[in-house]
């Protein structure tokens, strides 16, 4: 089978932008995710906030079959009375386990036979030039990359519901690299300069309707956190009664706080004796390792973190600059190092590594002010709201982010997180990729690194 022809100034991210290569790392990851638990753990529910992984499965299919086979290729339904019972508007996540679920096997095969469709779809129209296909749905590959970035999505969603998951471990994965011998002496902070950026993108043939249009924003110099919050930090903020002082907390995560009793990260435990903090990860209890960035604390955990420690979270503009911005040239890049990769020395990505690497890791994935894994290992909490760009159009549907944005005078209930985690695959994490969810949110894959205004005079200084 051919490849969807690109153009060839774009043959740099080839292995990014590959839709039959996407599609199938895709699948081998949603394979290995659900083949290792038998059926009944795939058909039961491990966490009200989540899916039955069996669930996840045939809405993976169900997916690829509305938009690859129907949609692209103009193709008749394979199953169309899958279609409501895999609608994720129509079934909240808690009522997912009472529906009459295609069994995991049946759900494999229809993955099979959907994906077979929709692979001959690509390989049809794989003679034509990407850019130059008049349906905007299929213009580079686009709906490919749309379906290969929803199925990896959900893996990433999957692995969450594995970590929520009780019983013995299934998954296994090798330490992520340890720390270079430069993350002890690094600085604290980095400096990014003032003036205008490009935030988000008209030009990324895979980005998504909320990452666009590109459009200019203007920020004074900052100082941001040169890696993301350790786990060590952490303590010391829960040590010096962080959770108990109404001072460093939202006024609703305050509440939040008291309400759910929250003490420390999500799946901590404190040895009663040693006073050693533990954590549970994917079935194993572990010592909490102090060099790793914090991960599974909700936004307000990581706003009043952040006022504790005299500082504040970037917002999502901050963010992005500072991912993307290369003050050299004046330009945006795809990553914070550039336009290529990402190859694995410059990112924690694609569950390679079951955990964040050490705060200070991935030199080569360091972006032009110095500052470190801003992608992967853990998705970063921002202050922003989740909002439309200005010029925003929904695209290829309302219900992919317009119906996530606030109503006109309404609160925003989401918070923006940047960055993509261990967790997440290169196909859907790019400096410009927005992910979005409820502040009291612990079970993604989340930390988050703070800032600071600078002073303009500190733009002088080295
Ligand atoms: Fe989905």
């Amino acid at each position: 089978m051919s490849e969807y022809t690109l153009p060839r100034d774009r043959a740099h991210d080839a292995d990014v932008l590959a839709p039959q290569a996407v599609l199938e790392a895709a699948r081998r990851r949603t394979l290995a995710l659900t083949d290792c638990l038998d059926d009944d753990e795939l058909m039961a529910q491990h966490s009200p906030l989540m899916s039955p992984l069996g669930w996840d499965l045939a809405h993976i299919g169900n997916q690829e079959e509305i938009w690859l086979v129907r949609r692209a290729g103009g193709r008749p339904a394979l199953r169309p009375d899958l279609d409501d019972l895999y609608d994720a508007f129509r079934h909240p996540r808690a009522d997912r386990p009472a529906l009459p679920l295609l069994r995991p096997d049946r759900a494999r095969r229809y993955l099979g036979e959907v994906r077979e469709q929709a692979l001959e779809v690509l390989d049809a129209i794989s003679g034509r030039a990407a850019d130059q296909e008049q349906d905007p749905l299929l213009r580079r590959g686009f709906v490919f990359g749309m379906i290969a970035q929803h199925e990896q999505q959900h893996d990433e969603t999957m692995l969450a519901t594995h970590q929520l998951r009780s019983g013995p471990p299934v998954l296994d994965a090798p330490p992520p690299p340890p720390a270079p011998s430069d993350a002890a002496t690094l600085p604290a902070e980095v400096l990014v300069p003032g003036g205008p950026f490009t935030m988000g993108t008209s030009t990324d043939p895979w980005a998504l309707d909320n990452e666009r249009p590109a459009h200019t924003v203007e920020l004074p110099p900052f100082w941001l956190d040169t890696v993301p919050v350790t786990n060590a930090a952490y303590q010391r903020f829960i040590e010096e009664g962080g959770y108990h002082d109404a001072r460093w907390w939202h006024p609703d995560g305050w509440e939040h706080r008291r309400r759910e009793g929250l003490e420390a990260p999500r799946f901590w435990r404190r040895d009663g004796a040693s006073g050693s903090w533990y954590r549970r990860r994917f079935g194993r209890v572990e010592p909490v390792p102090p060099e790793q960035p914090v991960l599974h604390v909700c936004w307000y955990e990581a706003d009043a973190y952040a006022r504790w420690a005299g500082r504040r979270l970037p917002t999502e503009a901050e963010w992005e600059k500072a991912a993307r911005h290369d003050p050299a040239t004046g330009r945006g890049t795809r990553y914070p190092w550039g336009d290529d990769g990402p190859e694995p020395g410059q990112a924690g990505l694609g569950q390679r590594h079951l955990q964040p690497a050490p705060a200070g890791s991935y030199p080569a994935g360091a972006a032009p002010s110095g500052a470190r894994q801003l992608l992967g290992d853990v998705w970063e909490w921002t202050a922003s709201d989740f909002t439309p760009y200005p010029g925003f159009a929904a695209f290829p549907y309302r219900e992919y982010s317009e119906v996530f944005f606030p109503a006109p005078g309404a609160a925003s209930a989401y918070k923006v997180l940047r960055g993509g985690s261990f967790a997440t695959d290169p196909v859907a994490c790019r400096s410009t990729f927005r992910n979005w969810d409820h502040p009291v949110r612990r079970q993604i894959f989340a930390g988050f690194r703070t800032c600071r205004d600078a002073a303009p005079a500190d733009e002088g200084r080295p």
